[in-house]
């Protein structure tokens, strides 16, 4: 019985502007993905019945059953095919922290995807595996894609970007998950609070120059995340985590997408290994972790 694997990358918002709530219950986004050296690997057997079996970091929150992602990925798949089942046995190796804002589920759809194509040797067009992902999840397409994208609409519609160099970075995870239509209602909450109309989101142009041109120090006090106060709203220790890392010596931190992942721009890949040290003698943190980015989006890899 065959086999296929991918490699699938996470995921940062550089800078990520959130409209109003809309009548479908997504909002509206003007988004800067940026994918990073930090990964899941799926792999696909051929089996009699579907299976989902996790290891590496996190696993215990990750559902084992027929609701993961990846597995909902090859039903997506195999009835888009029109083949009669999709009964393979699927393996998540997980690096990406769960429940922490970069998209590790939608990664592991992704590489889902993409080995169950090879796997059934479906001869599938970039663009219908790229509508199947949407259909997944709003961050699930730029898994596939990766590099850095402008994403717009709930986020899966994607516009690759220029960029130059390669950004340093240092990846804190905390040590709690956020759940992000949580952090979503969170944000709509606080908005309501302060009564004011909220404005589409705007497309980040000096962040994409910023990025074309490769300086970081010009991408750093760029960075934005309008998810940021919610995620803070609701883990308030992410403050302290924020702050230590600046103190360490990065250019700039975020909270990833729905958090509670923290993110640093750092100057070089040294200043983000010193940063990363400093970060994990603090004790604020579950792991730290180093990371560059942008890399590419999922690809298939030898078996596992
Ligand atoms: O698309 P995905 O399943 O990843 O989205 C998870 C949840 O995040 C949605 O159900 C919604 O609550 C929130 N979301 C949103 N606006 C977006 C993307 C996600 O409100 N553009």
């Amino acid at each position: 019985m065959g086999g296929a694997s991918a490699r699938v990358p996470a995921k940062i918002n550089l800078h990520l502007g959130v409209g109003p709530l809309r009548e479908d219950g997504y909002h509206e986004l003007s988004t800067v993905f940026c994918a990073l050296s930090l990964y899941d690997d799926v792999t696909v057997r051929a089996d009699d019945y579907l299976s989902v079996t996790v290891t590496g970091d996190g696993r215990r929150d990750v559902p084992a059953d027929r609701s993961n992602l990846a597995a909902r990925a090859v039903f997506a798949l195999a009835e888009y095919a029109g083949l009669p089942d999709a009964n393979v046995a699927i393996e998540i190796a997980k690096q990406i922290p769960v429940a922490g804002g970069m998209a590790g589920g939608s990664a592991d759809a992704a590489g889902a995807l993409l080995a169950a194509a090879r796997l059934w040797r479906l001869d599938i067009e970039r663009e219908a595996l790229m509508e199947i992902a949407a259909t997944l999840g709003s961050d699930v397409p730029f898994a596939l894609l990766g590099g850095a994208a402008l994403g717009t609409n709930r986020g899966e519609k994607l516009l690759p970007m220029l960029h130059r160099g390669e950004l340093h970075w240092v990846i804190v995870v905390a040590k709690g998950g956020l759940s992000t239509p949580a952090v979503y209602q969170e944000l709509d909450r606080l908005r309501a609070g302060r009564g004011e109309a909220v404005p589409p989101p705007q497309r980040p142009d000096e962040l994409m120059v910023a990025l074309a041109s490769g300086d970081v120090h010009a991408v750093a006090p760029l960075l934005h995340n309008d998810l940021q106060p919610a995620a803070l709203s609701l883990q308030p220790l992410l403050r302290r985590t924020l702050r230590a890392g600046k103190e360490a010596g990065a250019l700039a931190g975020i909270v990833s997408g729905s958090g509670p992942t923290c993110v640093f721009l750092c100057h070089d890949e040294d200043a983000s290994i010193a940063v990363a040290a400093e970060l994990s003698g603090l004790g604020v943190a579950k792991a730290v972790r180093t990371a560059h980015g942008p890399v590419p989006g999922a690809r298939l890899t030898p078996m596992h």
